[in-house]
């Protein structure tokens, strides 16, 4: 293998931001992209408010953002390493793209509200990166108000996610009196300036914390609590440990403000001197390291309709191992086809070109034209799939009702479509001509209706049906499932990616067929 390769490879980090809503990841998305280049100046978050809760944060952030971050991944350049920051859907509720796109990602940045600490969506997410053991950094954010006091935020933290805390940097006041983090390990003050969001200025650094115009403005007594607490901090801090940050069990803390723009790059150069190079993957034949020569990529989401200019669906594959190149040949490993691949996109902020090369840890864009889905492994060859990406068996059903029948063709394909990225999960019966929507949260019906109404121009509404959980079926004993296919007939369907399903009318009929059909099996999750 090239030197050239390992070092491309070693220099990618790819991260997604986990937050409860309004803890400021778009504003910290934003700065980010700030500090990588990627956009000059950052356009200020305002006027979302009463959209955001509504329906979910992409719908109106397109349209009111000047920067558009629905692009879902951005790529931008940091000091020596290639970032790749992933988008986790801002939906309220927890939905499986959110879980998917963290099986992306080698890393995590945590934002917290410094003011409302811990919050439930976070506990969500840190669930999903527990089951991974994905490396967190942690940003505790609104330094410019009035926050928690630190060390009461570290406490939640630990407490509450699970994980020791290791402080980066310690804040020096805050709302009106915020001075700026010191750095403990440079044993450096970083002063804090108002004014300075937009754009990257010259921050005044300044040795150690103690100096007679800091004393002045924070006043003797808030000058001593700050020492008592970095003080306490200290003492009480794990020491760091790369393995544990590695295996999450410790998270570097930093404070500062997305807003002011203060504190990102510190993220940034505890995400490139810490965050881990390309992981391996497991497949089910073996596991394939990062750094290995040839291609191997799996897709994790899949998108219609991203951008209005261009209509069109693209299937987001992360590259486990080796090289893109543009126009090789790639093996759709479940089609068992070779395909050209010479339009391949990357994204910057809020644009996308075709790529002509790429490494493992980055995510790129493949046109997909109905032949990818959710989990598909491509290789320069081998046949290979890889595992963990999976259908979450939905626990909420309604039956579409098309308020215009003349629309049923136009709905079946936004359906389709919709299914395929994940949104919502589709469920036709084997008795009828009924469409069912299944969804792990309820927030996810709003979604699909407000889309199919935007994007394919079909209004329709859903009504309740008595469906309680629904299993995918399988049998390797053929006449023992032709059995079971006759008695459960009208309990069947097929789902959006053509696999056979069983819709229980309760969980007290479904361990009834368990038990009268012990050779078939009822999965809860459908893997790749
Ligand atoms: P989200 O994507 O996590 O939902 O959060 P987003 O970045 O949209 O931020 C939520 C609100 O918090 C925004 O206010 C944003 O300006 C504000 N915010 C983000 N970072 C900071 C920070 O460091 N300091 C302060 N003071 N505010 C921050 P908004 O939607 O404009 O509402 P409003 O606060 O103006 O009412």
């Amino acid at each position: 293998m090239t030197t050239n390769l390992l070092d491309q490879i070693n220099a990618r980090r790819t991260f997604a931001i986990i937050s409860h809503p309004d803890a400021g990841k778009t504003t910290m998305t934003e700065k980010l992209l700030l500090w990588g280049r990627a956009i000059q100046v950052a356009g200020e978050v305002r006027g979302r408010k009463a959209d955001r809760h509504a329906t979910s944060d992409w719908m109106s952030m397109e349209q009111e953002r000047g920067i558009s971050i629905t692009t879902s991944v951005m790529q931008f350049p940091y000091k020596e390493c290639m970032v790749n920051l992933l988008d986790t859907p801002g939906h309220a509720d927890f939905s499986e793209d959110t879980y998917r796109t963290l099986t992306a990602v080698d890393s995590a940045l945590m934002v917290i509200d410094g003011a409302k600490g811990v919050e439930e969506r976070t506990i969500k997410l840190m669930e999903v990166c527990r089951m991974r053991d994905t490396p967190i950094i942690s940003f505790v954010n609104k330094l410019d108000r009035e926050i928690q006091d630190p060390l009461a935020l570290l406490d939640e933290i630990e407490s509450v996610l699970k994980i020791r805390c290791v402080p980066i940097t310690w804040p020096m006041g805050m709302g009106q009196d915020f001075v700026g983090v010191y750095h403990i390990k440079q044993d450096k003050l970083y002063m804090y300036k108002k004014g300075q969001g937009s754009q990257i200025s010259e921050i005044e650094v300044r040795d150690g914390y103690d100096h007679a115009d800091v004393r002045d403005r924070l006043g003797e007594l808030v000058f001593n609590e700050f020492v008592e607490s970095l003080e306490l901090a200290q003492l009480a801090a794990e020491d760091w440990d790369e393995d544990q940050f590695l295996s999450g069990k410790i998270t570097p803390v930093l404070f500062g403000t997305a807003l002011g723009n203060f504190g990102v790059d510190m993220v940034l150069d505890t995400l490139v001197a810490h965050a881990p190079k390309p992981k391996d993957h497991q497949a089910v034949e073996r596991i394939v390291r990062a750094d290995e020569p040839e291609f191997t990529g799996f897709v994790f989401k899949i998108q219609a309709n991203m951008d209005p200019k261009h209509r069109d669906r693209v299937a987001f594959m992360r590259i486990c191992s080796g090289r893109y190149e543009r126009g090789m040949k790639m093996n759709h490993v479940r089609l068992g086809k070779e395909v050209r691949v010479s339009d391949a996109l990357m994204f910057l902020a809020g644009d996308r070109e075709t790529l002509e090369e790429a490494y493992a840890g980055d995510i790129i864009g493949l046109h997909n034209h109905g032949t990818i889905q959710i989990g598909d492994s491509f290789t320069s060859g081998e046949s290979l799939n890889f595992t963990g990406i999976p259908h979450f068996a939905p626990e909420l059903f309604r039956r579409v009702v098309l308020k215009d029948p003349m629309k049923s063709k136009q709905l079946q394909k936004g359906l389709q479509q919709l299914s395929e990225e994940g949104a919502t999960q589709v469920f036709m019966p084997q008795i009828n001509n009924d469409l069912i929507l299944g969804a792990v949260g309820v927030l996810q019906f709003e979604v699909v209706a407000h889309r199919l109404a935007e994007e394919y121009k079909v209004q329709c509404s859903f009504e309740p049906v008595s469906i309680a959980t629904v299993r995918w079926v399988h049998c390797d004993d053929k006449v023992a499932f032709e059995k079971f296919k006759k008695k459960a007939h009208d309990q069947l369907s097929v789902d959006g990616g053509g696999y056979l399903t069983y819709l229980a009318p309760s969980r007290v009929n479904l361990q009834l067929m368990q038990e009268r059909y012990p050779e078939v099996e009822f999965r809860s999750i459908r893997e790749h």
